[in-house]
């Protein structure tokens, strides 16, 4: 009873913050993202008639104690579907570099909600595994699907699952990640979650958000650069006012960060010069979206600016999916 599966990450252009009910992730708001192809995650599931307890190797190295029984947490939802109580030993592998502040838990629980039901021999829709994913970290259950992905936000678990808005081949847009801190977030996104409601900006997000989301999705059918561009930048600075106007108040921003910002907005006023939006997660590191045909005038000048220590280049990326099952 073992399978192996690889899934995505992905970014938001509308995210994900703030939930309804904490505990089953049931987001306040929609989300709208793509699925990214170089930063994914693999991982292996096998139950096993000899273990007392579950094991998680992550990148090699035997997880923390937290990290653990996370992983334990969700695959015990998916033991209550198949009625085994079998423990499992998990090995998973993001592509990208350990550390490099890049969040894994889309690709890692997209990954490992595939190979665990794969293991098992659950035969379960897409939607089934959106939820399912869900329900170890939110963003994960758009890591589903490949290409362009909403996630609606429902009121319950039923009713709380994304589905695919076009596929990869929809539209050749790339995420150019500028690293400028491999340090570890002081304020996960699981933590920042619950904040998110003592920020006097909720409320006036929330009441931009149906306009946000139809604007989104809008741009990405109809490949309209300028208008996800807009968009996604306005997005994304909303949810960082958000998150240091909490109580207590997070800060992602590294001098690198803002130093990104500036150059990209700056490379679109210029006569010529590439064609770039930016948005960030709950973290330093800036996610620089741009056409594919932009990318060779675009990553020499992203490398040059200060405090840019690494840049990842992601193309869309596809849904998540079994490479082995025994
Ligand atoms: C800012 O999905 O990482 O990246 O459910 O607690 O694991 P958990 O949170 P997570 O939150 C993602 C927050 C975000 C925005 C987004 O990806 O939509």
């Amino acid at each position: 009873m073992q399978a192996t599966a690889r899934a995505g990450s992905n970014i938001a252009f509308v995210k994900y913050w703030g939930n309804l009910d904490e505990e089953m992730r049931i987001p306040v708001n929609g989300s709208i993202s793509m699925t990214l192809d170089a930063a994914h995650s693999t991982t292996t599931v096998e139950f096993r008639t000899d273990l007392t307890s579950d094991h998680f190797i992550l990148n090699g190295n035997v997880a923390g104690a937290r990290a653990t029984a996370r992983v334990s947490r969700h695959l015990d939802h998916i033991r209550r579907l198949s009625g085994t109580e079998l423990s499992a030993r998990v090995v998973s592998q993001n592509s990208f570099p350990t550390g490099a502040g890049i969040a894994s838990s889309a690709s890692g629980f997209a990954a490992l909600t595939v190979a665990a039901c794969g293991a098992l021999g659950l035969e379960l829709s897409r939607t089934d595994l959106s939820r399912i994913a869900r329900l170890g970290s939110g963003s994960a259950c758009r890591s589903i699907y490949g290409g362009f992905v909403e996630w609606l936000p429902g009121n319950e678990h039923e009713d709380s699952y994304a589905v695919p808005l076009a596929p990869p081949g929809h539209w050749d847009l790339v995420d150019i990640i500028a690293i400028v801190s491999e340090e570890h977030k002081t304020t996960g996104s699981s933590a920042g979650h619950p904040l998110a409601p003592t920020s006097p900006f909720y409320e006036a997000r929330l009441q931009e958000l149906e306009t946000t989301l139809s604007g989104v999705r809008r741009a990405i059918l109809a490949k309209d650069f300028a208008a996800l561009g807009q968009l996604m930048e306005a997005e994304a600075l909303f949810l960082h006012v958000i998150a240091m106007t909490s109580t207590p108040s997070i800060l992602y921003w590294q001098a690198g960060t803002l130093n990104v910002l500036h150059a990209v907005r700056r490379w679109r006023q210029e006569e010529g010069g590439p064609v770039a939006y930016f948005t960030m997660d709950a973290g330093p590191n800036v996610h620089v979206i741009a056409e594919r045909a932009t990318v060779p005038a675009l990553l020499p000048r992203l490398r040059q600016v200060e405090g840019v220590q690494d840049t990842l280049v992601c193309h869309i990326g596809h849904e998540a999916h079994l490479l082995d099952r025994q």
